[in-house]
């Protein structure tokens, strides 16, 4: 089994998205017993929030369900439990490696450096227009076939 945890700010649009999107993928490849996938936030301020409700309509456009998810913060155990530790934004990347214990089996990085795009980051979409959101569904749908393929030569 091969564990996976998406992480941005509030845990409420881009690691649930990436969470939503990439679970289907894996469900879709029948992987879903040999991959778990979960999200979390390096903030505390939406915990047991569901994503936000514009995360979830764009979502929902493109036939995934984030409703049922909810928001938890990263705790240390995250970096011995999950195989992948994935930040959206370079501050998320920071903040995690200030976090992680030194014993921690995870690979922590960021999770557009499995897309060949030319771009290191999701930017956040909480502040911005509708756009944000599709720019965020666009960046992940690609992250995640590039994660997928990647992880599949490892079952
Ligand atoms: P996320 O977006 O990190 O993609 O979930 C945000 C959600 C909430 C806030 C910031 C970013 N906030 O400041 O409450």
């Amino acid at each position: 089994m091969k564990k996976v945890l998406f992480v941005c700010l509030g845990n409420i649009c881009r690691s649930p998205t990436a969470d939503g999107v990439f679970k289907k993928l894996v469900s879709t490849q029948r992987l879903h017993n040999k991959i778990y996938v979960d999200s979390a936030g390096t903030a505390a301020y939406h915990i047991g929030n569901p994503p936000d409700s514009r995360s979830i309509a764009a979502a929902k456009q493109r036939g995934y369900d984030l409703s049922s998810l909810r928001a938890r913060q990263v705790i240390s155990a995250d970096f011995e439990e999950f195989d992948y530790v994935l930040a959206m934004d370079n501050e998320n990347l920071s903040n995690l490696k200030s976090i992680c214990p030194e014993s921690a089996k995870a690979y922590v990085g960021l999770f557009l450096d499995f897309t060949a795009l030319p771009v290191d980051e999701v930017p956040d979409p909480y502040y911005g227009g509708e756009g944000g959101f599709e720019h965020v569904l666009d960046l992940v749908e690609s992250a995640s076939a590039g994660l997928l393929q990647h992880i599949q030569k490892e079952l």
